[in-house]
């Protein structure tokens, strides 16, 4: 496929790995982690020697209470019989992304050029609590309040529907169709946590989580990891001959909490990192076949449509609206602008594939790996695509990651 962009990319993705995500109560966290990257390892075509690994980046959130274990570094030299410089990200829901955003930084100022990269979570074991420890990643003020994170979003959720969607039932089913395409885009995804077809209804009718968020439309609660290795652009071919590049590794930051926020009904976060890693990579949305977006919520995928320039402010749900009932029955549900087709979560997201937490960056950036090189499986999208976009969320949106990745450079 050509395109116009003359960027140079910044890294290559040479291997990539994840464990199936659900309930995996018999792993521990650091073992999902292990699995994660040896399917990794094992991915890349030409082999690698875990020597060669000059250091590593690990993202989680919560397995200091959830799992009562510290300083990872030291279980994952164990694991891999290394003593490499391995760190560790917590940036919430973007510890992930955060991770990679790092290891970036680690390729592009030359002080490696060999680096793991790993996500995990392991949520599913803390039953009830999980709900309160997640608010680690809201201001003291949301959590004295009462709030959950279902309850966060359901804050701009209503805001967002009170603002562009007032009396018009279509806003409300574009909120649930979102998630009715996400769970239809896992049916064939054997990692997935869910794999079951919901029907509009289905979504508006679910138990109450926090007016107007319902069950179906929350991402679950959920244990994974997921692994990649990157090189430098120039290295990438004693590894494969099919390297993935990163053409842009962006991340912005802002205040945690919604009060100190400029909108409810948009997250600046990602208007930054998305607007730079596409001007980094030299992008617009015609160059973009698919995107791995940060559906913690459905009303972020929406936001995301509007924060990244895909629709306009305030038209993202007409778009979403639009978009499934033309697309409704295919195997992916492309959204559609102007001519332009953009497949969203083509594995299921966060909705359906699962969430957790710290794995779902690298998670993001696995899948459109697998997708560039045509290896997705069952979920693999029609067509030739060659540039895809990973948008990862932390909290309700303090932090933002974009990755920007292509086959053909
Ligand atoms: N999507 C689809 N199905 C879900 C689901 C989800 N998010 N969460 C649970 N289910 C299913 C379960 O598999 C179960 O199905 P079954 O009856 O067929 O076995 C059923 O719904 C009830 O599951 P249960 O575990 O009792 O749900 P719950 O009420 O304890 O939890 C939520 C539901 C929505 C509260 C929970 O998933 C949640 O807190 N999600 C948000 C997580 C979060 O905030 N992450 C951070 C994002 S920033």
């Amino acid at each position: 496929m050509s395109h116009g962009s003359t960027a140079k990319p910044i890294a290559a993705i040479v291997g990539a790995g994840r464990t199936k995500f659900g309930e995996l109560w018999y792993d521990n966290p650091e073992k999902l982690l292990f699995e994660a990257g040896l399917q990794c390892m094992q991915s890349v075509d030409k082999g690698i020697n875990r020597t060669q690994l000059q250091a590593a980046y690990f993202g989680s959130f919560l397995y200091q209470s959830t799992n009562k274990i510290g300083l990872i570094p030291g279980h994952m030299s164990k694991e891999l019989g290394l003593n490499i410089p391995i760190s560790m990200t917590e940036a919430a829901c973007a510890s992930g992304g955060s991770a990679l955003y790092n290891a970036c930084v680690s390729i592009r100022s030359g002080l490696h050029d060999i680096v793991f990269v790993g996500g995990f979570e392991k949520m599913t074991d803390r039953a009830n609590l999980i709900s309160d420890d997640l608010m680690f990643a809201a201001d003291p003020n949301e959590v004295n309040a009462g709030y959950t994170f279902p309850g966060l979003y359901a804050t701009m959720m209503a805001r967002y529907m009170y603002d562009y969607g007032k009396g018009n039932e279509d806003c409300g089913d574009a909120m649930a169709m979102v998630a009715v395409k996400n769970h239809h885009h896992a049916m064939p995804n054997e990692n997935a946590q869910f794999r079951r077809e919901f029907t509009v209804d289905a979504i508006k009718n679910s138990s109450i989580v926090a007016h107007p968020v319902r069950l179906l439309h929350c991402s679950p609660v959920t244990d994974g990891a997921s692994a990649l290795i990157i090189t430098t652009p120039e290295k990438a071919k004693e590894f494969t001959d099919d390297p993935i590049y990163i053409m842009s590794s962006q991340q912005a930051t802002d205040a945690i909490s919604l009060y100190s926020r400029e909108s409810l009904t948009s997250v600046k976060t990602t208007k930054l990192a998305v607007g730079a890693a596409m001007k980094e990579a030299n992008v617009t949305y015609d160059d973009i076949q698919i995107a791995e977006v940060h559906d913690c919520f459905t009303v972020e995928e929406v936001m995301f449509l509007e924060d990244s320039g895909f629709y306009k402010t305030g038209e993202g749900w007409k778009g979403v609206y639009e978009s499934y009932e033309s697309g409704k029955g295919s195997k992916h549900i492309p959204y559609l602008n102007e001519g332009k087709e953009l497949i969203v979560n083509p594995g299921g997201g966060l909705k359906a594939d699962g969430h957790p937490v710290g794995a779902t960056g690298i998670r993001q950036v696995q899948e459109c790996w697998a997708q560039l090189r045509g290896e997705a499986g069952g979920q693999q999208v029609d067509g030739d695509i060659d540039t895809a976009l990973a948008h990862n969320i932390g909290g309700t949106g303090a932090i933002c990651t974009a990755h920007i990745l292509r086959r053909n450079i």
